[in-house]
């Protein structure tokens, strides 16, 4: 059977190498794809959000199954469009993604159903924002309503950051109409864990869990990025835990919808907080999380598109979701200067021992050649029995990854071992 894949990052790369496990799956296309995953999937360059051309293309090569990888796509209802026409797809129809679409739609669905959340307000004026942020205590959250490339969040120490935020996101457009309404929120604190999870819209089946590092620098330093590095499982996310983020999040938030009229089926993401009194969701997102999926999909031992079908199907609770007991971490190699500005066009070379081991997200082939063309390059990825082999058989891998101004983060897992220390 023929797959198309929306999506050309390193997820994307994680998830047609996992596809490509099933023997039945032939031949694999990626909408745009990039120049690093040539081997495994037929690349054209078709942008991800770009609906009409993505159902064009389907319906040319008559595919058999669709995955919609990334967050544009779902909330522009690309299930949809493809549904229409006849195709089966992975991924949320658009009534459902805007779960990530729109952040008030979801604080709202949090507050009516009693799904534990950071307590906030929602303003459509700027004045208003401003007079109410002037009675807040700090630090305080502010976020853009709408999808702003990871960036719509903003954590302010200050009235005067605060001020300037507000002016930047609805005043100054900085994420265009996502800005235009705002939610400002409690400000929690504890260690933060990632649950993609798999569900039919009735039957729920978390994935491993896993660890983001989202800022640039090490020691949690610099600008927040796409993320980094991961690391899986996460230690912080404890059975007990696990199983009051069943009980309270997970099955309560797919009811929600359900009751809403809006079933989900697809790849559910969680990013949690586990606050001294307990885990709170930060955020939704309805699609796999950007550097998570290379670490978990490696651990995944059931069939992904087995999984993925059943939950578009409605047999989610009749299929395997089983992963390795053991552990993985994933190195993201980005360009030195990220995420502000870096320098393109760069050769990278790959030796050939590790290259199963990497996701490309930001390169391109030019004259035969495999460059760099983005932000965050690749992400290497080490597996082992322990936390600290995977850690560090990812960074023996790293070393064999080459570009002028590679850079990454030394201290990927390093908070994980940590805190397995203690537990
Ligand atoms: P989001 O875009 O909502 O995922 O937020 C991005 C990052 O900002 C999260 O991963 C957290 O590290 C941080 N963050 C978001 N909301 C809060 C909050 N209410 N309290 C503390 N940190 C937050
Ligand atoms: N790593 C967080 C995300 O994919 O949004």
């Amino acid at each position: 059977m023929n797959i198309l894949v929306v999506g050309g990052g390193g997820r994307e790369h994680a998830i047609i190498c996992k596809l490509r496990e099933n023997k039945e799956v032939e031949t694999v296309y990626a909408l745009p794809g990039n120049g690093g995953m040539a081997d495994v999937a037929e690349c054209h360059p078709i942008a991800a959000d770009d609906v009409e051309s993505i159902v064009r293309f389907a319906k040319e090569k008559k595919v058999d199954y669709v995955v919609v990888a990334p967050d544009d796509p779902l909330v522009k209802g690309c299930v949809d469009a493809l549904e229409e026409e006849g195709f089966e797809c992975f991924g949320p129809r658009a009534n459902a993604a805007i779960i990530e679409g729109s952040k008030i739609f979801s604080k709202n669905l949090m507050k009516k159903y009693g799904i534990p959340t950071a307590a906030y307000e929602v303003f459509t004026d700027a004045q208003e924002a401003l007079s109410y942020l002037e009675k807040s205590s700090y630090p305080t959250v502010i976020k853009a309503d709408g999808l702003a490339l990871g960036k719509g969040a903003v954590i302010v120490n200050t009235l005067e950051e605060a001020k300037d935020t507000v002016k930047s996101m609805m005043l100054d457009k900085q994420f265009g109409e996502s800005g235009s309404r705002i939610v400002v929120e409690e400000f929690m604190e504890g260690p933060e864990v990632s649950v993609l999870a798999f569900t039919d819209g009735k039957t729920i089946k978390p994935m491993v869990s896993s660890m983001d590092h989202k800022r640039a620098h090490d020691n949690d330093e610099g600008l927040n990025t796409g993320g980094m590095g991961t690391v899986a499982p996460n230690p912080y996310y404890t059975n007990t835990v696990a199983e009051e983020c069943m009980n309270k999040i997970f099955l309560p938030t797919i009811r929600a919808m359900e009751m809403e009229g809006r079933l989900f089926q697809g790849c559910l993401f969680f990013g949690l907080m586990i606050t001294k009194d307990g885990p709170k969701v930060i955020e939704y997102n309805c699609r796999f999380g950007d550097p998570e999926t290379q670490v978990v999909l490696p651990l995944l031992k059931s069939d992904l598109l087995t999984i993925m079908k059943a939950t578009k199907a409605g047999n989610l609770n009749e299929v395997d979701v089983e992963f390795e007991d053991c552990h993985a971490c994933c190195v993201i190699v980005a360009s030195d200067g990220y995420p502000l500005k870096y320098d393109k066009g760069y050769e990278i070379t790959i030796d050939a021992e590790v290259k199963p081991n990497v996701y490309v997200a930001g390169a391109a082939l030019k004259d035969g050649k495999l460059v760099n063309a983005g932000g965050r390059v690749l992400g290497v990825v080490g597996k082992g029995d322990s936390l600290k082999q995977a850690i560090d058989t990812a960074y023996q891998m790293t070393e064999k990854v080459h570009f002028q101004n590679a850079y990454y983060r030394k201290d990927i897992g390093k908070r994980a071992l940590q805190a397995e220390g203690v537990k």
